[in-house]
C-alpha cells in the first residue's frame, strides 16, 4: 500500500477537484491510501523562514514521509490556481532542502469548460519538471466536469468515465513501483 499526497488546487467546499480526488481514492483503494494535507498555507514570504508557519512544517513533513504526490488542479485563467502555485513555491524552500525532488508525481484536473483544466496542466507539467520529480507522461486526465459528473461521496455517473480514471491510478500505482526502485 503506498501512501499518496494528494494536492487539490481549490479550497471551497463542493470543489469538482475535490470531487474527482474522491473519486480517483475510491477506484484506487487496493494500491493507495490518500492523505490530504490543508492547504490554507500562507501567501509565500522568504521572511516566514525566520519562524515558519505550523502549517508549512507540517506540509513538508507530510511530503518527506510520503511515497508519491497527486496533483488535482483545477483551470484558473489558462493556467494553475494560486494555491498550487504557493504549495509549490513552499515546498522547493528553503534552499537545498526541496520536498519535490525525486518525487513520484502524477497530474490531473478538471474544469467545466470544454479543455477540461489541459491549459492549467500544461504549466503544472513546465514547473514541475524543473523541481527534479519523476512525473507520469500519461495517460493525461482533462475531465470536462459536467454538474452531476461525480457526486460527494467520490460516485463517477459515467462508466466509460469510470473506467478512464480507474486506468490512471493503475498506470500511476505501476508509476510509481517503476520509479521507486
Ligand atoms: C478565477 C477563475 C478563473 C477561471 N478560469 C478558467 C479557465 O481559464 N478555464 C476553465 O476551463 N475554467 C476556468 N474557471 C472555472 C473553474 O475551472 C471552475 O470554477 C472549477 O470548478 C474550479 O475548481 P473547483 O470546482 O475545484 O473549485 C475559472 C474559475 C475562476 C474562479
Amino acid at each position: 500500500m503506498r501512501k499518496i499526497t494528494v494536492l487539490v488546487g481549490s479550497l471551497r467546499e463542493g470543489s469538482n477537484s475535490g470531487k474527482l480526488a474522491k473519486a480517483l481514492e475510491k477506484l484506487s483503494a487496493e494500491h493507495f491510501e490518500f492523505h490530504y494535507p490543508d492547504l490554507n498555507l500562507p501567501l509565500y514570504n522568504e521572511d516566514l523562514w525566520k519562524n515558519p508557519p505550523a502549517s508549512v512544517l507540517k506540509l513538508k513533513a507530510d511530503l518527506a514521509a510520503t511515497d508519491a504526490v497527486l496533483f488535482v488542479t483545477p483551470e484558473y485563467n489558462r493556467s494553475i490556481p494560486p494555491v498550487i502555485k504557493n504549495v509549490i513555491d513552499w515546498g522547493s524552500r528553503p534552499w537545498g532542502q526541496s520536498s519535490w525532488k525525486n518525487k513520484p508525481v502524477g497530474i490531473v484536473g478538471s474544469s467545466p469548460g470544454a479543455v477540461g483544466s489541459a491549459a492549467a496542466q500544461s504549466h503544472l507539467r513546465s514547473i514541475l519538471v524543473t523541481q527534479d520529480v519523476f512525473l507520469l507522461g500519461a495517460p493525461e486526465v482533462y475531465f470536462v466536469f459536467k454538474p452531476d459528473s461525480i457526486d460527494d461521496q467520490g460516485t463517477v455517473a459515467d462508466e466509460g468515465s469510470k473506467k478512464f480514471l480507474k486506468s490512471y491510478t493503475d498506470r500511476f500505482a505501476q508509476w510509481i513501483e517503476i520509479v521507486s526502485k
